[in-house]
């Protein structure tokens, strides 16, 4: 009996001994593949959480570059946390130490002026969360601060805009005024649009920038600055150069209702190429658009995929853009993407 007794407990006992070891097996099992997940296969395979500190939805250019990146991010399988600034940089600053709090696998950053993030980001960096410039720069000495910059190359776009114009006016034998409507005070496009137009401009000194305000890169802005320069040069403008296609769609209106002709009498330069554009250059307002293309949302997957996948990227990676005249307008409208 007692034998009995004692076969049966260590019967129970090596069930109890398997029972346990087969619970262990398969935690460990689990476990393996998690950690394989996370370390063997790439972080490209991975859902990842993108942060994006968009600058605001001040144009039409800057709407198609929202959706372009949320459509990018959603078809890859990616969750998006998504922060409009709403053109203020202490907006930017907060939405990115949220994303930072939610340890979110990539930031993505629009910067609405060039200076003032270096904290921020060194915040980020320190909580191992790379950053992802997008569209526009910052003007910072420490770049391991960021990964990379996807954007334009803005100054290139105000030396076309200035080459148009040394063209068109070639023949011109008195001076030529240009009134300027500059983009958002401190940001990389401003800066950089107005520092290519002028270089160009320089070796033509009969080319002549008689007023510059900022127009916020706005319609409504482009529309009351405009205004207030017709208002005191009325008749003595040439040509307007505006640092996007919303201000220059804002001064058009000006022009109509001061009662001069846009694309005749004063002659309309804007950049982006947006359907506004090629509308208002459709309809003889407007002479030329200079391609600010934004539509960079499945570049900046991949290269936000890439860099989680240890792959090496460029500190620099350029949007590819054209430029475009009143002439082409008609017939490439139907099939302009934004
Ligand atoms: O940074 C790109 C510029 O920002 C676009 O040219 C302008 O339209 C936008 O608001």
């Amino acid at each position: 009996m007692k034998k009995l007794l004692k076969g049966k407990m260590i019967l129970l006992l090596m069930m109890a001994l398997m029972l346990l070891l087969s619970a262990c097996n398969s935690s460990g099992t689990g476990g393996q593949t998690e950690s394989g997940a996370s370390s063997g296969d790439s972080k490209s395979s991975d859902k990842l959480v993108i942060g994006f500190s968009q600058v605001g939805a001040e144009s039409e250019w800057r709407t198609a570059n929202t959706k372009s990146m949320q459509d990018a991010i959603k078809a890859a399988g990616h969750e998006l946390k998504f922060s409009d600034a709403q053109q203020k940089q202490e907006n930017q600053i907060k939405a990115i130490r949220s994303f930072i709090a939610q340890k979110v696998d990539a930031i993505v950053f629009s910067p609405v002026v060039e200076t003032g993030f270096e904290t921020v980001l060194q915040e980020a960096k320190d909580a191992g969360i790379p950053v992802f410039l997008a569209d526009r720069s910052v003007d910072i000495e420490d770049d391991s601060l960021w990964v990379t910059f996807l954007g334009s190359d803005f100054v290139e776009e105000g030396r076309k805009a200035a080459n148009w114009l040394v063209e068109e006016t070639k023949d011109e034998e008195g001076d030529v005024n240009i009134v300027e409507l500059q983009g958002t005070v401190g940001s990389a496009p401003a800066i950089d649009r107005k520092e290519g137009f002028e270089e160009v401009i320089k070796d033509h000194p009969n080319l002549k920038i008689i007023k510059s305000q900022t127009g916020d890169f706005t319609r409504a802005k482009g529309k009351e600055v405009m205004e207030a320069f017709l208002k005191s040069d009325g008749d003595n403008i040439d040509v307007l150069y505006a640092h996007n296609d919303d201000m220059a769609i804002g001064a058009i209106q000006a022009i109509e209702e001061y009662g001069l002709k846009p694309g005749e009498d004063i002659k309309i330069i804007g950049v982006d190429a947006v359907k506004g554009a090629f509308e208002a250059m459709a309809a003889g307002k407007m002479n030329v658009t200079v391609e600010c293309n934004p539509l960079f949302g499945p570049q900046m997957v991949d290269l936000i995929e890439a860099h989680l996948a240890g792959e090496e990227i460029e500190k620099r990676v350029a949007v590819e853009e054209s430029m475009y005249t009143m002439d082409q307008a008609e017939e490439l409208l139907p099939t302009r993407e934004y």
